[in-house]
């Protein structure tokens, strides 16, 4: 490994892969370098100040880090036509839900260490959650510290067993959606409530962010915090109730439940 990293390079800048750049080329000083198949969707990272490459062979000789963006079912393959660049000083880093660190060291051919990361989202705007796999034997204990540090430029790290890797995608990879869907909920009853729609989505994420807040920094749990808003006999109560009659709480583990499943059978 280079003892200083200056440069980021990410093949497959799309949505996630995309989001991980946005979020570094603001919030640190690393060369970055995207590559993506469809050049025009690099236009946004590239006034950030990313460095568009027309290839991944050029990418990978110019970054110290190489993050995967693809698509599970690209990355193997994508690794094996990069093999020629890749030197044993390199980091590969995949994002790519259910391609196992064991498919990884294989396809890089044990030439420089792998790391898994699962990612989420909200690291475009530096508030990401990302698990970390850093089980690769051939890692060092500087690397180590680096992928901590290099994501926690944009987010929160947590260093996971691999074994955990698809409960967390479940849980946190999909997680930015499930967020959105209640918030979503939330506007469609300020909407009938009378408020105009974007009026209401200022009140949501303003009721968002100051619960957030609220529930990082308190020492009670979700549930007392839930029963401080109750008041007896009051308007919140009903509320509470009504969600508790229709199992609310219920089908929302059922529909993480689901996933985690479904992430299980797409990994054979
Ligand atoms: N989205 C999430 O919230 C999320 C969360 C956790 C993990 N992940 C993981 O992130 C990875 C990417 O998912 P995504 O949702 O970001 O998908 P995506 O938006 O489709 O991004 C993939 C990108 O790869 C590009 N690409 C395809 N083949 C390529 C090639 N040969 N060379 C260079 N670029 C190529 C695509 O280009 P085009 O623009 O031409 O299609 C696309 O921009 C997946 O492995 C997924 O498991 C995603």
């Amino acid at each position: 490994m280079a003892d200083i990293v200056r440069s980021i390079g990410c093949i497959g800048c799309g949505n996630m892969g995309g989001a991980i750049m946005a979020g570094l080329a603001e919030r640190t000083s690393y060369t970055l370098y995207g590559h993506n198949r469809t050049r025009e969707r690099l236009r946004p990272l590239v006034a950030k100040g990313v460095k568009a490459m027309a290839d991944a062979a050029s990418l990978v000789r110019g970054s110290d880090v190489i993050i995967m963006g693809l698509k599970p079912y690209l990355v193997e393959d994508a690794l094996r036509r990069i093999l020629p660049q890749l030197t044993r000083d390199k980091l590969v880093i995949s994002i790519a839900a259910g391609v196992t660190l064991g498919a990884l060291r294989d396809a890089v051919e044990g030439i420089c260490p792998v790391v898994r990361v699962m990612p989420n989202t909200p690291a475009l705007v530096g508030a990401g959650m990302f698990g970390l796999c850093l089980e690769d034997p051939n890692l060092s204990d500087a690397q180590k510290t680096l992928v901590h540090e290099l994501f926690g430029a944009i987010g929160t790290t947590l260093e996971l067993a691999e074994k955990s890797f698809t409960a967390f995608s479940a849980l946190v990879g999909a997680g930015p959606a499930y967020v959105f869907q209640f918030m979503n909920a939330v506007v469609q009853a300020g909407v009938t409530l009378g408020f105009p729609r974007a009026e209401a989505l200022r009140m949501v994420i303003g009721l968002f962010e100051g619960s957030v807040r609220m529930a990082a920094a308190s020492e009670h749990s979700l549930t007392e915090l839930r029963d401080q808003v109750c008041s007896p006999a009051g308007v919140t109560i009903e509320a509470i109730n009504h969600m508790d009659r229709t199992a609310l709480q219920g089908h929302i583990i059922d529909a993480i439940l689901a996933a985690d499943k479904k992430g299980r059978e797409l990994e054979g």
